[in-house]
């Protein structure tokens, strides 16, 4: 069956895009060769006069193209092979660009990738006014760099410096915004399409309308209408990538030369962008980023449950217990998805802190122009208060997030749940206690469920949902889908002191503390995390935290887990001398009167016991000692079973703490660097620091066999 339909309209030919059984359309080696055979069956009846002009069109209802293929990129084996798909499709746009008549791109929600690629080869873009109409060209986002000639068409489209911008950040546009930037000619609405896109192609082909002239502002002419304002551009887009990546993402130089090179002789551009394009899908790091896509994509389906289980419950409205910090987040994250939420505070002056929070994130969504004023006043108005419990009869869900104290918990544990409806959802966001110890104070444990939510709620891609032996299928798979309705990845682990995310981290944090008890710099131990991917080096991590807060979970992992993950002493003087971090504007770094940070505080050290030594310690044992200590973890984490599958805990630590995606995760690194090694290394380092290194038992085993974490 064809992708492709041709239809005439007049002298117009209407090639609609349509893959037959597929959600959305992408090019792949075969997509393209059709495409080619199609255009090259109209570019004949063009010229016999047969037609005139041509749109371009997807059949599919809410997505022009979606970009390549990717599946189709792990086949490449060779960096020539990779080269090869790029030139061919290359190839292909190139005549669609130098065709003899005008082809319009007409275009209706996602138009990522190669599908942008395609459209800026066109002649004339008209795009509708909708929120599902989304521009962007992502291939940095997965380590690769834009192969049909997005590094050489954009540049001269949409000019130099935005042009970067879009293609260094992989970032979406709406259709307001390409209208602005000139990167589409017209927007319409979404009934208009077809027919105007027809239109235009007569007009233009006829000479009716002629191509809209694009002129640069005063300051991209003097910096990008000549070689000289160019290459101050360049290397001012070189210097912040490297500062940005600290080495570890190569396709943001490589994008970055093949958009120079589009500036020299023409063929050169596109030869140099194919060249880099194979290059790039070589590196384990687009592997990986390739591998986290597929992660997230399955997880997508994911309903967290292994075999049957009853559909989820429909979630129309939400409760959500405590309006403070966290319940404020969960909130409007909620109202932003469109659920009616009901907010129960103990006294009125709390709640309107909450609504006051509330308000700031959705006014910041409309100040980033994320939202119309309209929809800011829908959402803000989803929110209502109570401190009396009242509509709460038909909620199917109430989030509880109050003070984290258990019996606080098992307070309005007892007073919400007799006024709920029987198979009502009580989820918890507690941090630090167990889920089973919440549940007891439940008369239905069956129907309470853990849902770690990161802090900011609103910024945090992560939900965390943790289930007991008790939990009943039915609550986790509308817990899941209810994290996913509200824009959350989510992944599901079991009880378990600190689940998961918060479990890796505390070796990782722990081992900071050493570091700093031996008399390593602040800044030495953060700037070798930084180095190696991290996107806060682990002490700043402290001060945002607050340190009370990490001694608090410190506390609870000793007693959970004993020395192995004692936090160190140090760290216990610093707290306990009052300094909280940056909510006190008192921590390991200053901060001024309005709580911009200054530098590292160096009296710390006084009370580190270090001030007067300064041990050097070569940044690549700052960050293996780091490193394997969460790695470490992680693996008995999958041992005991607390995360179900290797890609949801690579997932929790990439969404959760920020692991560095290029890596693939704490699983694909042990894969990476094999098990045997990776055990070497923790003998090495248990021998230096007896106790903490010791290899589990998995990663033992793994060792011995020469298996892989992941088993495909
Ligand atoms: P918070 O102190 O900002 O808010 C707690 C709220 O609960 C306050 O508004 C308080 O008035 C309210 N509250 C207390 N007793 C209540 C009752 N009987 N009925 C209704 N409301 C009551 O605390 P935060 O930071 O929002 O934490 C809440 C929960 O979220 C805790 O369990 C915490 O461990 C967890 N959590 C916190 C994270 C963080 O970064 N702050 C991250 C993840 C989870």
């Amino acid at each position: 069956m064809s992708a492709f339909k041709v239809e005439r309209d007049g002298g117009v030919a209407i090639v609609t895009f349509d893959m037959p059984g597929e959600p959305v359309n992408k090019f792949s080696k075969s997509v393209i060769a059709e495409f080619d055979a199609v255009m090259e069956g109209i570019e004949r009846e063009v010229t016999v006069g047969n037609v005139g002009a041509i749109v371009i069109i997807s059949g599919k209802p809410d997505s022009f193209i979606a970009g390549a293929d990717i599946d189709e990129f792990l086949t490449f084996n060779t960096a020539a092979m990779a080269r090869a798909a790029s030139a061919e499709g290359q190839v292909r746009f190139a005549a669609l660009e130098r065709t003899r008549t005008q082809v319009v791109a007409a275009i209706h929600g996602a138009c990522m990738g190669g599908g942008l690629e395609l459209a800026l080869a066109c002649q004339y873009r008209i795009a509708t006014e909708h929120s599902k109409t989304i521009l962007a060209l992502p291939e940095t986002q997965l380590g690769l760099i834009p192969g049909l000639g997005g590094t050489q068409r954009l540049p001269r489209q949409v000019g130099l410096q935005t042009a970067l911008d879009m293609i260094l950040t992989g970032k979406n546009l709406r259709a307001k915004k390409a209208l602005q930037i000139g990167l589409v000619e017209e927007l319409v609405h979404p009934a208009l399409l077809r027919a105007v896109a027809i239109q235009r192609a007569r007009e233009l082909a006829t000479g009716a309308r002629s191509h809209p002239v694009r002129r640069a502002g005063l300051m991209g002419a003097l910096l990008e209408g000549n070689p000289i304002g160019r290459s101050i551009v360049l290397r001012q887009a070189r210097a912040m990538s490297e500062k940005r990546a600290r080495g570890n993402y190569p396709a943001l130089g490589a994008a970055i030369e093949a958009v120079a090179a589009g500036y020299g002789p023409h063929h050169e551009g596109y030869a140099l962008e194919s060249r880099l394009f194979g290059e790039m899908a070589m590196t384990p790091v687009s592997r990986q980023l390739i591998n986290i896509f597929f992660a997230t994509t399955a997880l997508k389906k994911d309903r967290g449950v292994t075999g049957d289980a009853p559909p989820a419950l429909p979630v129309p409205r939400v409760a959500v217990l405590g309006t403070g910090f966290m319940g404020a987040g969960i909130a409007a994250v909620s109202a932003q998805a469109g659920l009616p939420v009901r907010f129960k505070d103990v006294s009125h002056e709390q709640i309107g802190r909450g609504l006051a929070a509330v308000r700031d994130v959705l006014k910041e969504r409309l100040r980033r122009r994320q939202i119309t004023r309209q929809q800011y006043d829908d959402q803000f108005s989803l929110v209502s208060g109570t401190t009396e419990y009242t509509g709460f009869a038909n909620v199917p869900l109430v989030v509880e997030a109050v003070f984290e104290d258990v019996a606080v918990k098992h307070k309005v544990l007892r007073e919400v749940e007799p006024l709920l409806r029987p198979d009502a959802i009580l989820a918890t966001n507690t941090s630090t206690i167990p889920i089973v110890d919440v549940a007891r104070g439940a008369t239905r444990p069956e129907r309470v469920i853990g849902m770690h939510f990161f802090s900011p709620v609103h910024k945090m891609p992560l939900l965390e949902i943790i289930v007991t032996p008790q939990t009943a299928p039915q609550v986790i798979t509308t817990a899941v889908a209810f994290g996913r309705s509200i824009g959350k990845t989510v992944i599901v682990v079991n009880d378990s002191p600190g689940f998961f995310v918060n479990r890796i981290l505390a070796p990782y944090m722990n081992e900071a503390g050493r570091l700093l008890e031996e008399g390593v710099a602040i800044d030495a131990i953060d700037d070798a995390m930084l180095d190696w991917g991290f996107p806060v080096g682990p002490i700043t991590l402290l001060d945002e935290v607050g340190l009370d807060i990490a001694g608090k979970s410190g506390a609870i992992f000793a007693a959970a887990f004993g020395d192995r993950l004692k936090p160190s002493e140090a760290m216990a003087r610093v707290l306990a001398s009052g300094r909280l971090g940056r909510k006190n504007k008192s921590g390991f770094f200053r901060y001024d009167a309005r709580g911009k940070r200054l530098g590292v505080d160096s009296s710390v050290y006084a009370l580190l016991g270090t001030s007067r030594t300064r041990a050097r310690v070569r940044a690549e044992a700052i960050q293996e000692r780091l490193s394997l200590a969460m790695i470490n973890e992680a693996m008995r984490c999958l041992e005991e079973g607390v995360v179900r599958q290797p890609r949801d805990g690579d997932i929790g630590a990439i969404f959760g703490i920020g692991f560095p995606p290029f890596r693939g995760g704490p699983f694909r690194v042990v894969d990476a660097v094999g098990a045997a090694q990776v055990v070497n290394r923790l003998k090495v380092l248990n021998g230096l620091h007896p106790g903490r290194f010791e290899p589990c038992a998995m990663l033992a085993q793994l060792a011995a066999t020469g298996k892989p974490v992941y088993k495909s």
